[in-house]
């Protein structure tokens, strides 16, 4: 199944993509993880990438729909993905779906993070992630089991991202209402988008998109 995972900053995108990557192999695409790669590693992409991502701003479409082009071509994105970042634009929307079409892939659902913007500033200034696995936490809403201790792994590594401040965080949210809500009649139109509770407690999320999902496979 290939879905694509729609809402603002601190929606719970990434938690959910990690969850159904970890649960049913649908491998996690996030668009936001691959220019941070870029960024870390210095190539020319991250190099433009960065002061972008800093401001809360867009990336241009083209160096972005270049990334997700290539990754769709990775063998494991065959067997089921969750896009977690993308499209953020209409124009990503209709390369999506370009690409799909020219590799011979299709869409299942748009699942839509429905949210308040406001208690997200707290959800994402909350947030960290284990430095060695990625496993992500939060100061109030998922601690560590053992303080300092990852999960997963066991590392002691954590670490916050520069782009996770109350100022560029309101960026962001401007950019998702600007730019991004406005991509969701796009796929209304097709009956592929599920709007779930996104501010519910975490296990009901799951729970909600899991019956998404199951109701496509009956
Ligand atoms: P990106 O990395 O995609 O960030 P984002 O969209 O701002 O989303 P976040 O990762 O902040 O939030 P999320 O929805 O994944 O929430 P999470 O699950 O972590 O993009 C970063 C930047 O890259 C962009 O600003 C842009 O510059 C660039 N970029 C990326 N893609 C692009 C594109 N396609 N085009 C152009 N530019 C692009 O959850 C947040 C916290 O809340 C966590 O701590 C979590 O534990 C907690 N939480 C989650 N769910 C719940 C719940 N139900 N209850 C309580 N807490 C919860």
């Amino acid at each position: 199944m290939n879905i694509i995972l729609l809402g603002p900053p601190g929606a719970g995108k990434g938690t959910q993509a990690s969850r159904l990557e970890r649960e049913h192999g649908m491998v996690q695409l996030s668009t936001g993880d691959m220019l941070r790669a870029a960024v870390a590693a210095g190539t020319p992409v991250g190099m433009k990438a960065k002061a972008v991502m800093d401001a809360g701003g867009l990336v241009s479409d083209e160096i972005v729909n270049a990334i997700l082009s290539d990754r769709l071509d990775a063998d494991d994105a065959r067997s089921g993905f969750t896009l977690d970042g993308y499209p953020r634009t209409q124009v990503q929307a209709e390369a999506l779906d370009a690409m799909l079409a020219a590799k011979g892939m299709k869409l299942d659902h748009v699942i839509e993070l429905a949210v308040d913007e406001e208690a997200l500033v707290d959800r994402i200034t909350g947030r960290f992630t284990c430095c060695v696995c990625g496993e992500g936490y939060h100061d109030r809403y998922k601690q560590p089991k053992v303080a300092g201790t990852c999960d997963v792994c066991g590392s002691h590594d954590f670490k916050r991202r520069p782009d996770d401040n109350a100022a560029t965080v309101r960026t962001r949210m401007a950019e998702y209402r600007a730019k991004t809500a406005p991509i969701l009649p796009y796929y209304d139109a097709r009956g592929l988008v599920a709007r779930v509770d996104g501010m519910a407690a975490m296990a009901d999320v799951n729970a909600a998109i899991e019956a998404v999902l199951q109701a496509r496979i009956l």
